[in-house]
């Protein structure tokens, strides 16, 4: 087979891998996956919509029809009035219309069509430092060069990007720069959010440093609902005044069901029309009876209800999980560390730097042996850091992500027990 440039750069993914291990092993406990609660997906809310959906024979047929490239009008009116409704404010605010809303099948396919529009092999893209090692996979078959970022508890660090943009500046390499990617709540893998001071100076620094217009901001807020403490700040996309340098994307996968699958975005106009223009070779629009389902949710009262039931549910499991470290790794390990997050689905640990935790270091085998398996720090970092110093969060070798999100929370607080020990053995 004489594979294509792009077929060749791909690499292996690092789910490939951990999915690997844990189908080897079936009685572990993965607190790597990152998937959702299974006990509470919305079985009954999704079959009360789809039955009133169905009951009416005209408006059933027309959800089982294709949609639009765009997607279903009425969800995207709805998801407009939904975000400004999150950002405390109206669409007006926001200086955004429908012309501005994109459907899409899950945010992954904003986050990919979007790089395939902007990116050329050698283009930087900036990441935070740990990010999400999904994009970072896209990003590197598209042949981007990732920099990292540092960050601290408060996610990104404003300084630690002016710096990086600086470094950039005197390679001469500042005008490769295609955009900043941000998890701007409870981020994957480290559970923090970007503390609202943060927010504008961000945007100004790309604002400033951009040479021709301002470097884009991939605001990827997945986890924005996912927020157990009271009312999260405000999107980055709501501090950008001008509208043309945030393109903000938001899913259901999370606060609803991922096997939907509908995701949505927001974008400047000017990256409309290549983005429709992709999406019209991909797939012509995402599956749009789902569309239909969350329209009719988002209208009955179900999407809100989920999201309610969702925040007691992970909240719980997030306390567990928190109060399992502070007992057994606290003990077996007191210079240990780790985030805690506001909600979303993962909790960042970082060990001592004499213990390695990559997919070859001893505490990755000891885990699996005792059956817990977790995400290793280097999966989730670029290779390029040039303000590492300022790293607040660990570095590759010593730093790792624990999902609480799809096991039961007796099995959570077993996996960090055996996760623990794992830890004690190499002390
Ligand atoms: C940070 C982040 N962004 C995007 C996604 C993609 O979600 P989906 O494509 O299901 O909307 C995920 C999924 O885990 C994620 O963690």
């Amino acid at each position: 087979v004489r594979l294509s440039r792009r077929g060749r750069l791909l690499g292996e993914q690092p789910v490939n891998f951990l999915m690997e291990v844990a189908l080897r092993r079936p009685e572990l406990i993965s607190l790597a996956a990152g998937f959702v609660d299974q006990e509470s997906l919305p079985a009954g809310e999704t079959l009360s919509a789809a039955e009133a959906l169905l009951s009416d024979p005209a408006a059933g047929r027309a959800a089982l029809q294709y949609g639009t490239t765009k997607g279903f009008d009425r969800l995207r009116e709805l998801v407009l009035d939904h975000v400004a409704k999150l950002d405390r404010c109206s669409p007006a605010d926001l200086r955004l219309g429908l012309e501005n809303v994109l459907l899409t099948t899950g945010s992954q396919q904003l986050l990919q069509m979007l790089s395939d529009i902007l990116i050329d092999p050698g283009d930087i893209v900036l990441v935070g430092a740990p990010d999400y090692f999904v994009y970072m996979g896209t990003l590197s078959s598209l042949g981007a060069r990732i920099v990292g970022v540092p960050m601290d508890e408060a996610g990104l660090i404003p300084e630690a990007l002016n710096e990086t943009l600086a470094w950039l500046e005197r390679t001469g390499e500042l005008q490769r720069v295609k955009m900043l990617y941000c998890c701007s709540y409870c981020q994957n893998p480290a559970g923090v959010t970007i503390a609202e001071e943060r927010r504008p100076q961000v945007l100004e620094l790309l604002q400033r440093w951009g040479e021709d217009g301002p470097i884009l901001l991939l605001e990827d807020a997945a986890y924005r609902e996912l927020a157990y403490y009271g009312e999260p700040p405000r999107s980055i996309r709501y501090y950008d005044e001008g509208g043309s340098t945030v393109v903000l994307t938001q899913t259901f996968s999370k606060s609803f069901s991922p096997g939907l699958r509908v995701g949505y975005a927001l974008l400047p106009a000017e990256l409309m029309r290549p983005v429709l223009r992709l999406k019209g070779t991909h797939d012509f629009g995402s599956p749009n009876f789902n569309q239909h389902l969350m329209a009719e949710l988002m209208l009955n009262g179900g999407y809100a209800r989920q999201v309610q039931r969702l925040k007691e549910v992970y909240r719980t499991k997030l306390e567990a999980m928190l109060a399992a470290l502070e007992r057994w790794l606290g003990k077996a390990c007191p210079e240990a560390t780790w985030t805690r997050p506001l909600g979303g689905l993962y909790v960042w640990v970082c060990l001592p730097e004499q213990i390695n935790t990559d997919h070859e270091s001893e505490l990755f085998n000891r885990c699996v042996e005792r059956g817990v398996l977790y995400v290793p720090g280097e999966y989730c970092y670029p290779d390029e850091l040039p303000c590492k110093e300022r790293s607040g969060l660990g570095g590759p070798e010593h730093t790792l992500r624990l999902c609480y999100g799809v096991q039961p929370l007796e099995r959570v607080v077993e996996g960090v027990r055996r996760f623990a020990e794992a830890v004690a053995e190499l002390g």
